[in-house]
């Protein structure tokens, strides 16, 4: 899937073609249904029975009573589902994609079978997250589409399709941003080894490429992003749920990049959790380091790190295109969730650099308690986390132009 493919009707060949050939892997594990006894359920019955539900032509009750007959056909009742360890996160992935279908009417939906279930895989295997994570429903469920060629989405029919495409695009859009946070990292630990003007150039290019990602995310019509966002939702007094602020390499780049504030540090203590497994030591480890002063911007700002005209100008732009990275998905959320912007709200560069500082990023309204709706799936408050995440880049990019003088003619 290449990424100007992204909902758009080229990428969307018809629902009911078969899975493509396997890319990958033995032949055996291309077959959902060996690796886990939901998968034929969850990738082939849910979304239509979601959809049934959300247009009143079943009730839940209606719902649990058919998933309570396909988890005893798998063997619910006789324990765990996943009987190894490799199967066992799609297991609960499938489990969690049953579970979150519930969400919209609220937790006391949940049928006692379904979360028996998950208990028992939780206890069996201790390292799965007990709820839909983003590590589940992007790495885990885009790593099987690219083996098998089908992949878990809650929507039915076209707006599957686009779901599909969200969630791949996530997936496909990572490595690039990955790519620019390991060149800042090797430039902060291996300074002598490394030349600043061309890791940096290169950061930038990587950059320039996950912004491209974002700006596909336009095409996303509001409808569909607001029809299967509802089975994102945290849970009601329980865990976060599912958003791109967990994509950790978005948050490494920026450590590496410059030093965390104080909100900055509460923010990310509070979101750890919800990081990818093989993420969170690597997280925390970069804002300690970042936070000592091993980040580009204050080797700069300390005068360790002395650019040369080409590599100023390169970390000027560098962080220019991390703006403007933040702006499109800013203006893309906008689009999609108006109701968590005050009407009013118009956050530009200038308006969010006049800010006197980051905002409580816990700040917030949500759902029900008839203030609108300004929380976003992760519980955070969305224009905050989003102006703030702006705020400090804009911040840091002033004091850097300020330190290196002119760079540009
Ligand atoms: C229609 C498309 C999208 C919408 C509506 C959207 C919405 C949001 C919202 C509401 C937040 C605030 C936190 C929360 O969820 O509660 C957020 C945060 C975030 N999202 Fe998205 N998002 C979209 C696409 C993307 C994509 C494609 C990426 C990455 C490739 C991404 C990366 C992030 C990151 C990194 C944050 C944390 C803030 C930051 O560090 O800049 N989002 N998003």
């Amino acid at each position: 899937m290449k990424k100007e493919d992204l909902f758009s009707p080229q990428g969307h060949p018809a629902r009911s073609q078969p899975p493509e050939r396997p890319r990958r892997g033995p032949a055996r594990d291309a077959d959902p249904l060996l690796r886990s006894p939901l998968a034929s359920y969850v990738l082939n019955r849910l979304p239509a029975d979601l959809a049934a539900v959300a247009q009143g032509r079943a009730t839940y009750e209606q719902l649990a009573a058919e998933q309570c007959r396909v988890l005893r056909a798998a063997g619910a009742e006789d324990g765990p589902l996943a009987t190894d360890p490799s199967s066992a996160r799609l297991v609960q992935l499938d489990l969690l994609f049953m579970l979150n279908g519930y969400l919209p009417a609220g937790p006391t939906a949940f049928p006692r079978p379904l979360l028996a279930s998950l208990a028992a895989q939780c206890d069996r295997y201790p390292s799965l997250d007990p709820h839909m994570s983003y590590e589940l429903l992007i790495d885990v469920n885009c790593a099987e589409w690219e083996t098998t060629g089908r992949i878990r989405v809650f929507s039915d029919g076209e707006l599957g399709c686009l779901e599909r495409d969200f969630y791949l695009g996530h997936h496909l859009a990572e490595p690039a941003v990955r790519g620019a946070f390991d060149r800042l990292s090797a430039l902060v630990l291996e300074p002598d080894a490394v030349d600043p003007a061309a890791a940096l150039e290169e950061a930038l290019r990587g950059l320039g490429d996950f912004r491209r990602y974002m700006a596909q995310y336009g095409r996303l019509p509001r409808e569909a992003f607001q029809a299967f966002r509802r089975y994102h939702m945290s849970h009601p007094g329980g865990a976060r749920g599912v958003s791109g602020a967990f994509m950790p390499s978005v948050q490494l780049l920026e450590l590496a990049l410059l030093a965390p504030t104080p909100l900055y540090e509460r923010y990310l203590g509070q979101s750890l959790a919800y990081f990818p497994a093989w993420s969170r030591p690597v997280v925390s480890e970069w804002r300690e380091r970042s936070r000592a002063g091993g980040n580009v911007v204050q080797a700069v700002l300390d005068g360790r790190l002395k650019p040369d005209r080409r590599a100023g100008a390169a970390l000027l732009g560098v962080i220019d295109m991390f703006v403007d990275f933040r702006m499109v998905h800013l203006g893309v959320t906008r689009k999609a969730l108006p109701e968590a912007f005050e009407p009013s709200a118009r956050p530009t560069r200038q308006s969010i650099l006049a800010q006197d500082g980051e905002r409580d990023f816990l700040d917030g309204a949500g759902p029900g308690d008839g203030r609108g709706d300004e929380l976003g799936t992760s519980g955070f408050s969305v224009h905050n986390v989003l102006t703030n995440a702006v705020h400090r880049l804009l911040t840091a990019r002033h004091r850097v132009a300020e330190t290196l003088g002119p760079v540009t003619d």
